[in-house]
């Protein structure tokens, strides 16, 4: 105590500029202190505003990079994920909105967890264990993203992990059986954990009551440019897939698997979006662009590489690994620039593309795709890691 007692008097009558570089010794010490404890980057929480059924927070995660991803609890959204490019400036990488608002009025699914089938389910309905489920037509004819309600409009539980577990929140939904026609009551868990190598994982887990369809994913619109108004035509694309699921004109798939090879769907080596999105392709037409799912290369059950996308200029690049089977990738060919408050999509024409990986659409009703039921006493498990890269 008295040699303590000393040290600090000498401190204090030390010259000023040593007393800085002290003070920011200290300062540094006790982050790397904090760091090896797993507790470098404390997860933020705000409130973010309101629903009829109740409070919405956001929650912010930072890693030392000063990447961030900020995920409200409405929908289990991932509102922002600022990224850095090649000279370290950081920019918002996923098309979303600063506030509540325009989340409510219907925006098509930025950054969502959706669920409880994420794509399409065709006619609205399908057969399980001999039994017929009617859901609710909200693409045309189809089941889109979970019905009328899905999960991106429902407000989830958050939880953020402990210093063991990472720098993360951990978010919780319980779909009561019956929700949006769905059989047996579902909880489902989406945990966002972003760590120093600026790795984003997105995990689901979920367990069931009774026997029901699932498929879960995230739904983020990406501009590598940190510009939302930039059209995302030049970014160039590798998606680790030998086949693609051909669809029909109401963008189910007709249970194909067809070879991309000398298609303009082969992404096997990096291709701009642009260069062919414009071909005169059956497919293309149908999707009004890229809008399909990719049956992703399994050397193993496991984590693969799903995507890589560069943005040359910027020098941003995103990987994408998942364990999932397929990938949609959507160009944003419906994005219409117009305003949220007149039902538009708030962004203009292509300027987000989505990696939603994912089970194969319509799976419940193609008996020769991977299953996608859930029964009692099992546990679903999925995930995808989102890599931040810099080309150099
Ligand atoms: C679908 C698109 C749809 C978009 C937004 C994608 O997953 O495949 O057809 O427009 O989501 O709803």
């Amino acid at each position: 105590m008295r040699r303590f007692l000393h040290l600090l008097r000498q401190i204090a009558t030390a010259p000023r500029a040593w007393q800085d570089s002290l003070r920011a010794l200290l300062v540094l010490g006790a982050a790397e202190a904090a760091a090896a404890a797993g507790a470098a980057h404390p997860v933020a929480q705000s409130p973010w505003g309101k629903t009829s059924d109740g409070a919405v927070d956001i929650y912010t995660l930072t890693n030392v990079h000063g990447v961030e991803a900020r995920i409200a609890t409405y929908g289990a959204t991932l509102v922002s994920l600022k990224a850095p490019d090649r000279n370290g400036q950081l920019k918002n990488i996923v098309l979303g909105f600063d506030s509540l608002e325009p989340y409510l009025k219907g925006v098509p699914y930025y950054g969502a967890t959706v669920g409880r089938y994420a794509n399409r389910i065709a006619k609205a309905r399908f057969t399980l264990d001999g039994k017929d489920y009617q859901l609710a037509a909200n693409d045309g004819p189809n089941t889109l993203h979970g019905g009328r309600r899905g999960f991106d409009k429902r407000i989830w539980k958050a939880e953020p992990l402990s210093a063991a577990q990472g720098n993360g929140v951990r978010f919780t939904y319980v779909s009561a059986a019956g929700e949006e026609g769905f059989p047996g009551e579902l909880t489902v868990h989406a945990l966002y954990r972003l760590d120093d190598q600026d790795n984003l994982e997105i995990e689901y887990t979920a367990t069931t009551t009774a026997a029901t369809p699932l498929n879960l994913a995230n739904h983020a619109y990406f501009n590598l440019t940190g510009d939302p108004s930039v059209s995302v035509l030049d970014h160039m694309v590798t998606l680790n897939a030998d086949r693609f699921t051909p669809v029909d004109a109401t963008l189910i798939p007709t249970g194909e698997l067809r070879a991309v090879e000398g298609t303009p769907f082969d992404f096997r080596t990096a291709h701009t979006i642009g260069s062919r999105i414009e071909a005169p392709d059956e497919q293309l037409r149908r999707g009004h662009g890229y809008d399909h799912n990719w049956v992703l290369n399994k050397p193993a059950p496991g984590m693969s590489l799903a995507a890589i996308v560069t943005e040359p200029r910027t020098g941003r690049s995103l990987e994408v690994r998942t364990t999932q089977p397929g990938v949609q990738f959507y160009t944003g060919n419906f994005m219409d620039g117009k305003p949220v408050e007149a039902g538009g999509s708030g962004f203009a024409h292509r300027t987000g593309l989505c990696l939603e990986t994912q089970h194969f659409p319509d799976s419940p009703n193609q008996p020769s795709f991977p299953s996608t039921v859930l029964r009692p006493g099992k546990t679903f498990a999925e995930k995808t890691v989102l890599s931040l890269r810099v080309l150099k």
